[in-house]
């Protein structure tokens, strides 16, 4: 089993953006911890991250086929993107969508996700534990799905 971890913009910046909200880890450590997690469940995991909205849905195409779930942080996109919204209900994959902030807690337009109708479920406000809380559930998911 294999989850592919998808990062969307401005996420390659964690550790500098904004720490009061984001958190000083950076994604290189989130990603290492993630890493650790599946090493202990015996499962592979591979990572992406992408500022270009396109380049996020060609990544959720080419799962297809290739990977067992999903765990996406789309960042801002998760607020407009309804082409990355449509690539995650094509896909068919399970797909956790996580934030490390609670976007329900912040500005107006981030109350909204696009993609959360179309997400296994979502996990926002942890801080860099929402990652490993969202991997958690998707392992969950896959073994449900086997049983
Ligand atoms: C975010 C929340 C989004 O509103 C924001 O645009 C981000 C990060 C989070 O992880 O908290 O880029 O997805």
């Amino acid at each position: 089993k294999t989850i592919w971890v998808i990062n969307g913009p401005n996420l390659n910046l964690l550790g500098f953006r904004e720490p009061g909200i984001y958190g000083s880890l950076s994604l290189q450590a989130i990603e290492d911890n993630l890493r650790k997690q599946a090493d202990a469940a015996g499962i592979g995991i591979t990572f992406f991250q992408s500022n270009h909205e396109g380049a996020i849905i060609d990544r959720i195409h080419e799962a297809i086929g290739q990977a067992d779930g999903i765990l996406l942080n789309p960042g801002a996109l998760t607020h407009y993107s309804y082409a990355v919204r449509d690539a995650v209900s094509s896909a068919r994959i399970p797909t956790v969508e996580v934030h490390l902030s609670n976007i329900h807690a912040r500005e107006e337009f981030r109350h909204t996700s696009v993609i959360a109708p179309v997400a296994a479920g979502q996990i926002a406000g942890f801080g860099a534990a929402s990652y490993t809380l969202g991997l958690s559930a998707l392992l969950q998911i896959l073994e449900t799905r086997e049983a």
